[in-house]
């Protein structure tokens, strides 16, 4: 016998001490995994709360998405009975086409186009939540027995918060990519319809609390799914074009809440945390977003706000607009003690924001005072022009939110609206405009503005004439932001 088979203990002896009963073993990995991607997703939502540590909110989310996936994808395949080659073929075969599918549009994607392609996201998380409520009801025994009302109760929820997040989002992305009109429909007594609805689903679930059976419950299930389909086209059909940003947060929030019923269904408690957080922070989003666009959070919720009584300005006469040129505009800049930059949509669409961040930079060292006044819907996304102006290395510390700027214009020399129109247009102050009641920067009270636009033909977002570009203080200069901004910074 050799002194190394004396030291190593035979595989006989290894095999009891070592053995892993997975069954045990399982849960509680998984627990952790999904304890510590619940934290990671609560320091990734803190993270994102602030311009300077949104990267890291980011790459946190991420990590956390990482531990829950492959936490969630090994103990599939360790609980599979079924067969352990086909469950790991069809998991992969998902990844592979969901993966594929996600990185494509990624890469693809214009930032312009990010409001509808994030509508559209929001519309599979609601399929998801039908799908996983139909599943539950076809599948859980004792489903169809009275005594598992409360099961029912989680499917009705999960089928109809899935399904107004499925056609409300649809519908938001076909308004938001503008393939069907952003006018708001009206229909004469809606708000009472969207109450019947609502009064009407919860009637099914009882009705299918009470049912017996697979063949009983299905009859409510189904017209459940139809009435909330309805629901969700409804609510976001009646919604205006300037006030699509407060749905899209507000689909936010319920593709979060049909994430959290899913949970339920499916007993995941990840699923129910993350849905939860991702409904709680885009309600507080929306509620934000409503503060600050002085429209109730309630009317938002039913649908159809701010559309009633619209006065259309598009017809009225509002005179002759001046122009500048490139070279004058950089001299009034040079004589000018304090300039505000008010970007909007068309800065992103021009993708101005470097030659922006080169002007500021120069206007700096010639020691004007340049600050930026950013309106909390300003471009196509919530934080658009903040992550734009930050990509371009604005310092945050100049970047202002309106609340923080509006006083100051009266004593401002020079604004420069760059691409920016419904949220700085005065029509807003006139009762009965579309926009009626929405603050916005009131860039009209500096000394002289100076309005970046392609042409005098295009209104804005929310389609309304602008009277700000015929005002006297105001002089157009036209064509694209980034070109004329270039031209501006050459001329200084
Ligand atoms: P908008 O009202 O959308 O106006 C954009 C302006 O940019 C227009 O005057 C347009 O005129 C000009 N423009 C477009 N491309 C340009 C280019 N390449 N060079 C120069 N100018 C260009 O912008 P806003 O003030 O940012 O308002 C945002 C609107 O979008 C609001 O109504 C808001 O409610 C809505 N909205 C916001 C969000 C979020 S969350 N931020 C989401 C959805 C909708 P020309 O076409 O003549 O150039």
């Amino acid at each position: 016998m050799t002194a190394l088979t004396l030291i190593a203990p035979t595989p006989a002896l290894l095999a009891p001490t070592f053995s892993v009963n997975w069954d045990h073993v399982t849960p509680r990995i998984l627990s952790l995994a999904y304890i510590a991607a619940a934290l990671l997703f609560i320091l990734a939502l803190a993270g994102l709360s602030r311009q300077e540590t949104a990267q890291r909110g980011n790459k946190l989310g991420i990590t956390g998405m990482a531990f829950a996936l492959v936490a969630t994808i090994w103990a599939v395949i360790q609980y599979d009975y079924s067969g352990v080659a086909l469950t790991s073929f069809l998991i992969l075969l998902a990844l592979v086409i969901g993966g594929g599918i996600g990185v494509w549009k990624a890469r693809n994607v214009e930032m312009t186009g990010m409001p509808e392609l994030i509508a559209l996201l929001h519309s599979f998380v609601g399929l998801a939540a039908v799908l996983v409520g139909f599943n539950s009801f076809i599948e859980t025994p004792g489903a169809h027995s009275a005594t598992n009302a409360f099961h029912m109760g989680e499917v009705g929820l999960a089928v109809f918060i899935g399904a107004v997040t499925l056609t409300g989002s649809i519908v938001a992305f076909l308004k938001l990519s503008a393939k069907i009109s952003g006018k708001p429909l009206t229909l004469p007594g809606r708000n009472l319809m969207n109450l019947a609805a609502i009064l009407v689903s919860i009637a099914l679930m009882i009705w299918m609390g009470h049912s017996r059976g697979l063949a009983s419950g299905i009859v409510p299930l189904i017209i459940l799914t139809i009435v909330a389909l309805a629901l969700g086209a409804h609510l976001v059909l009646a919604i205006g074009g300037g006030d699509m940003p407060v749905v899209v947060s507000m689909l936010n929030s319920y593709s979060g809440w049909a994430a959290a019923m899913a949970g339920f269904t499916l007993s995941n408690d990840l699923l129910i945390i993350t849905g939860a957080l991702v409904g709680s922070s885009g309600a507080y989003l929306s509620y934000i977003m409503c503060k600050a666009m002085n429209r109730s959070f309630i009317s938002v919720i039913l649908g159809g706000f701010g559309s009633e009584g619209a006065v259309s300005t598009e017809d009225r006469d509002y005179g002759e607009h001046r122009e500048i040129i490139a070279a004058d505009a950089a001299q009034l800049l040079l004589s000018a003690k304090s300039v505000v930059i008010t970007p909007g949509y068309g800065m992103a669409v021009a993708q101005a924001q470097y030659p922006v961040a080169d002007l500021t930079r120069k206007l700096r060292e010639k020691g004007v005072d340049v600050r930026f006044g950013i309106h909390p819907v300003a471009g196509r996304l919530p934080g658009h022009m903040n992550v734009l102006l930050a990509e371009a290395k604005v310092p945050y510390d100049i970047v202002m939110e309106m609340d923080e700027i509006n006083d100051d214009f009266a004593s401002t020399d020079v604004v420069l609206v760059i691409g920016a129109n419904d949220t700085v247009n005065p029509a807003a102050e006139e009762p009965g405009s579309p926009i009626a009641g929405m603050p916005v920067l009131k860039v009209w009270e500096a000394a002289h503005v100076i309005a970046f636009k392609r042409s005098m033909g295009n209104a804005g977002y929310a389609g309304v004439q602008n009277p700000l570009f015929f005002r006297e203080n105001t002089q157009m200069l036209l064509g694209d932001a980034k070109k004329s901004v270039e031209d501006i910074v050459a001329n200084l």
